[in-house]
């Protein structure tokens, strides 16, 4: 039975309805790469610890996060490090002629943290002036090892667009997407998978950077937020393993204020109900649970839980974009849809020297960022989401 997490990605049993993606995942593992999509928070990094978890055949997974690195050399340094922690890949990392042996044994013994950074920052110091060379070093001893590996690698198009907006960097982004792309492509390495996550959008980064060809051997998977029959059972499992009954009318009330069910507000909702029923003896009803998502998750002691849609457009779109996505999203949260040709027209206002290409790329930066949804028969833009759509109109509705 599940429990109620906010925040951590939810392993085991904790991580609920997953299993049919889960599967087709291992599908198209079997015979080649995948780039998992999906916007933040719908639980990419929660089916990545599934895989780990519950491994198939004799495939051997190997996790890195990639969010807040900005050179390759971070990238095969963090490889090396996690290769380094698996029982059976070890050997592989420990052979690698750039990895200061004397110093190894800390990395698998159990070492204070602080040494594990001073190691990882020695072998980084070694592979930084020859990345590519140490990069095939590692892949060619990976190819002579019978198992098959599977890179999970979280967040690369985040990583990949922190380079390509440092100028000194742009160029190592390009060249990294080719020599990854010439590795998966390399006839003598046919025991290496990758699966690549992330919470934005690829396609825009990568034609940012004129290299749209440079991951189209992925087969793209997009994970989805839950079906409302899924979410009731859902809200009907915690409910059970939390012992605060929740009727019938009380689900259907929860599913309707918050729109599309993206487990993340599934479990804030409930984290909200369960407070109040807890600590204040408040019984949930629908008016109740109504009234629980108008002052406290739309309010301030849940905005934290929201804000990275508002401050995730600071550090993705440059300064001009993030004012117009701004001024366009605010139009849209006060007025439900707002016409294609309208929105254009706010870009235009907003943005000097704005063509219909960078609007085209903004909106689509929108769509997948989860904040918009394209209504093609009225050809105009709404909130994704009715929760977000609210959290908007409260919080920056009046601005401006
Ligand atoms: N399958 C699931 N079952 C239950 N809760 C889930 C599930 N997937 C996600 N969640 C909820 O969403 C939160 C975020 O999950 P996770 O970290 O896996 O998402 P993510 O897509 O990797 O997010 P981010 O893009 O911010 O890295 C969890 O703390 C949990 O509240
Ligand atoms: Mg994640």
């Amino acid at each position: 039975m599940p429990c109620n997490f906010v925040g951590p990605p939810v392993r085991g049993s904790d991580c609920y309805g997953r299993e049919a993606f889960v599967n087709l995942v291992w599908e198209k593992l079997s015979f080649g790469h995948v780039l998992l999509a999906s916007p933040r928070r719908f639980g990419k990094t929660s089916v990545m610890y599934r895989l780990i978890d519950e491994p198939r055949w004799d495939y051997r997974l190997v996790h890195c996060d990639l969010e807040h690195f900005l050179e390759p050399a971070d990238l095969l340094t963090a490889l090396v490090v996690q290769l380094s922690r698996d029982d059976v890949l070890s050997k592989i990392a420990s052979a690698l002629s750039y990895v200061p042996k004397k110093a190894w044994q800390g990395f698998r013994a159990n070492v204070e943290e602080i040494e594990v950074h001073k190691l990882k920052l020695k072998l980084k110091e070694q592979i930084q002036p020859r990345w590519q060379s140490s990069g095939e070093e590692l892949f060619d001893a990976i190819a002579r090892s019978p198992e098959t590996v599977v890179f999970l690698l979280d967040e690369f198009a985040v990583m990949i667009d922190e380079m390509a907006h440092l100028e000194a960097r742009r160029e190592d982004a390009r060249l990294l997407l080719r020599w990854l792309r010439q590795l998966r492509q390399s006839p003598r390495i046919k025991n290496v998978r990758f699966l690549v996550a992330g919470s934005i959008g690829i396609g825009n980064v990568l034609s940012n950077l004129g290299e749209s060809a440079s991951m189209n051997d992925f087969e793209h998977l997009k994970l989805q937020p839950f079906s409302d029959p899924m979410a009731d059972r859902f809200l009907q499992a915690l409910s059970e393993s939390h012992d605060i009954p929740l009727s019938a009318a009380v689900r259907k009330k929860v599913l309707q204020l918050i729109g599309t069910p993206v487990p993340y507000f599934l479990q804030i909702m409930f984290s909200e109900i369960a407070k109040a029923s807890k600590e204040r003896g408040i019984a949930p009803t629908p008016a109740a649970v109504q009234a629980l998502y108008q002052d406290t998750v739309l309010g301030v002691d849940c905005k934290p839980y929201f804000d990275h849609y508002y401050g995730r457009m600071r550090e993705h779109y440059d300064e001009q974009d993030e004012k117009a996505a701004k001024t366009i999203l605010r139009t849209i949260a006060n007025l439900g849809a707002v016409k294609r040709d309208t929105c254009y027209q706010i870009y235009r206002r907003e943005c000097e020297g704005a063509d219909i290409e960078r609007f085209n790329g903004l909106m689509s930066n929108l769509e997948n960022d989860f904040y918009v949804g394209f209504n093609s028969r009225q050809s105009a833009y709404q909130f994704s989401c009715k929760l977000l759509r609210d959290w908007w109109l409260r919080h920056y509705g009046m601005e401006g």
